[in-house]
């Protein structure tokens, strides 16, 4: 898969790609490249945004300097998804995260400030996506959850199973996972539950299927 993200700020991504799960796919199942609006912007000074039309406060991501910058990359226009992150879009849920990691290729856009020229949402873009519905600063860290997201459903992200029984996996119904326990069995007092100690692997699993389906139904 080849995830290209246009940002203002390429350089605040590169933690990322030195943590899992992007660590362990970048090269192998994930190319990644990030570009910034600035390096192809046709104003001068590398001028991005603008002031509203019709005032207020903040700046807008000009429509002339996203075309410019996914003209540069694509051609006329992309063929693969682009998808703006933007507190108005499509809910991020876990069934959306699944559909994107079977793209081949997708394109993320990021903004800052007031956000998005509202053209560039319309007519350069086939998916709006938020991650939730507060406000953040910039499309970064949205960019960043959708990429990790996405990262850890491609082969080779995790270490074997360990995405099978997640919350809202198929394994667990579309539900929350059950808890987990590790040592030491007893700490001040607070216990793990006894099955867990058992070594009964089929009371094992109907206790976590159990357990799944009670906190997945409040
Ligand atoms: C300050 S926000 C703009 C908010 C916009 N004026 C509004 O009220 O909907 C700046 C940028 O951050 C990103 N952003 C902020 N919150 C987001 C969210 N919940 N999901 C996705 N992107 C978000 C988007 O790229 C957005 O254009």
């Amino acid at each position: 898969m080849q995830i290209d993200v246009f940002t203002q700020v390429p350089h605040a991504f590169a933690w990322m790609t030195e943590q899992r799960p992007l660590a362990a796919v970048l090269g192998a199942e994930l190319e990644l490249r990030l570009f910034n609006y600035r390096d192809t912007t046709p104003l001068r000074s590398g001028q991005v945004d603008d002031q509203p039309y019709g005032g207020g406060a903040g700046m807008v991501l000009r429509v002339d300097v996203v075309a410019a910058a996914l003209e540069a990359v694509y051609g006329d226009s992309p063929e693969q998804r682009v998808v703006a992150l933007t507190p108005q879009g499509r809910p991020l849920t876990q069934a959306v995260v699944e559909e994107l990691a079977t793209e081949p290729r997708l394109t993320l856009l990021s903004s800052r400030f007031e956000g998005f020229d509202e053209r560039i949402v319309t007519h350069l873009c086939s998916d709006a996506v938020s991650i939730g519905p507060y406000v953040l600063s910039g499309g970064e860290l949205p960019a960043m959850v959708l990429l990790d997201a996405v990262a850890r459903r491609l082969p080779g992200a995790l270490s074997d199973g360990s995405g099978e029984h997640e919350s809202f996996s198929d394994a667990l119904e579309g539900g929350i996972e059950y808890p987990h326990y590790t040592r030491p069995p007893e700490f001040r007092g607070w216990t793990v539950p006894d099955v867990l100690l058992s070594g009964d692997h089929g009371r094992v699993a109907e206790w976590r299927r159990d357990r799944s389906r009670e906190r997945s139904a409040r």
